[in-house]
């Protein structure tokens, strides 16, 4: 096993999962959880967002006061000068404006084609099975360390309790 320094890329993964591992619905999230919309402002505000084609379309504009880096192999323009395209992965730090680190924040294949590239992720757990066509791509958690865990009750405007859990890398596959 390596030891976590030499793991680090600075790359932070940003999910909600259901319990059967739903993430999204018709485009969309598939729950109304403020609580959590709240953590993800706090936790990324100041830094860098990047998402897919169509997330970035879900949530329609760039979100103000952090960096947007929208990833499509498309000629996708979102009409803000302000919000980058890159084609590729490898693209994408060299666009990152100086002090501002990478949080992975959806969709699926950002999920999927990302996660090498995490070494960190902010997990949301939303507590119930709910019906979705979008599923976060399986992961082994043997590659994954818990740090922390807090259990957080529905509050008046969250429609599910939450369980936000941040993990540390602590294996990276060849
Ligand atoms: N629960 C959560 O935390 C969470 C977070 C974010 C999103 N979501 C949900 O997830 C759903 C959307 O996810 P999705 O998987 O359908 O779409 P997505 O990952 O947001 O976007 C997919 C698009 O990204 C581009 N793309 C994918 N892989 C790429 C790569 N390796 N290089 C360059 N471009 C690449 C392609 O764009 P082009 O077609 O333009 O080439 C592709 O069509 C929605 O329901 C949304 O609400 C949930």
């Amino acid at each position: 096993m390596q030891n976590s320094s030499s793991l680090e890329t600075g790359w932070t993964l940003v999910v909600a999962i259901a319990q059967n591992g739903v993430i999204g619905r018709d485009g969309d999230l598939p729950w109304r959880l403020s609580s959590d919309l709240k953590r993800f402002k706090q936790m990324t505000m100041g830094h860098c967002l990047l998402m897919g084609r169509k997330t970035y379309e879900s949530i329609g504009r760039p979100l103000p006061g952090r960096q947007t880096i929208v990833l499509s192999r498309s000629e996708f323009d979102s009409g803000k000068a302000e919000v980058k395209v890159c084609s590729a992965l490898g693209q994408v730090d060299a666009c990152v404006e100086s002090g501002r680190s990478v949080m992975v924040v959806g969709g699926s294949q950002i999920y999927r084609a990302s996660m090498d590239w995490c070494d960190t992720i902010l997990l949301t757990r939303v507590l119930v099975d709910v019906d979705g066509d979008t599923v976060f791509p399986e992961v082994d958690w043997s590659d994954w360390l818990l740090e922390s865990e807090e259990e957080l009750p529905a509050g008046d405007k969250d429609e599910y309790s939450t369980a936000f859990q941040i993990w540390n890398r602590v294996r990276r596959r060849a």
